[in-house]
């Protein structure tokens, strides 16, 4: 059992404007994760082309790219057992089409290109990820009685 894995959640550009910030929180915390990092920021380009780099042949690249520099985005760590797993699940299937009812994706989106939120796919990328958005000062390390005792 690990309750320090850690995951890199952010709400996108779409999912600022659209005011979805409070209600994709809510979900992490009352499924029991604990919220370790949290900023608002518009990320530059450079910053982009680097956190997407895998995608970076794909052909959707130059517009992913454009609509994630198109605002401000939220960008926040979870921590908890099986963070990264379950913050998939939490937030359903890339494409919106696919993602059941119930899910962050397929309660409130209906297109691929404007899917309004990101968590990593995977433990490593997770810890990549962290590391290239946030500064080790800015991940805070608390203990929480509540969520070591009962979740
Ligand atoms: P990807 O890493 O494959 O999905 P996920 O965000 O679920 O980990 O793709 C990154 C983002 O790229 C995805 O959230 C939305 C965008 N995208 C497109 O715009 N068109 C596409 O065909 C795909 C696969 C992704």
């Amino acid at each position: 059992m690990s309750n320090t894995e850690r995951t890199f959640i952010a709400v996108k550009p779409d999912g600022v404007h659209r005011g979805l910030v409070g209600k994709i929180i809510a979900r992490f915390e009352e499924r029991g994760f604990k919220l370790v990092a949290l900023k608002q920021l518009t990320a530059s380009k450079a910053h982009l082309e680097v956190h997407y780099q895998d995608l970076k042949d794909k052909p959707f690249f130059p517009s992913l790219i454009e609509y994630m520099s198109s605002g401000p985005i939220v960008a926040m760590v979870w921590q908890g057992l099986d963070v990264v797993k379950q913050g998939r699940v939490m937030l359903g299937a890339t494409n919106p089409l696919a993602s059941a009812p119930g899910t962050i994706r397929g309660d409130f989106a209906i297109q691929t290109g404007r899917n309004i939120c990101h968590g990593s796919d995977a433990v490593d990328s997770a810890n990549r990820e962290i590391a290239h958005w946030f500064k080790q000062e800015e991940i805070n390390d608390y203990a929480s009685p509540f969520i070591n005792s009962w979740v």
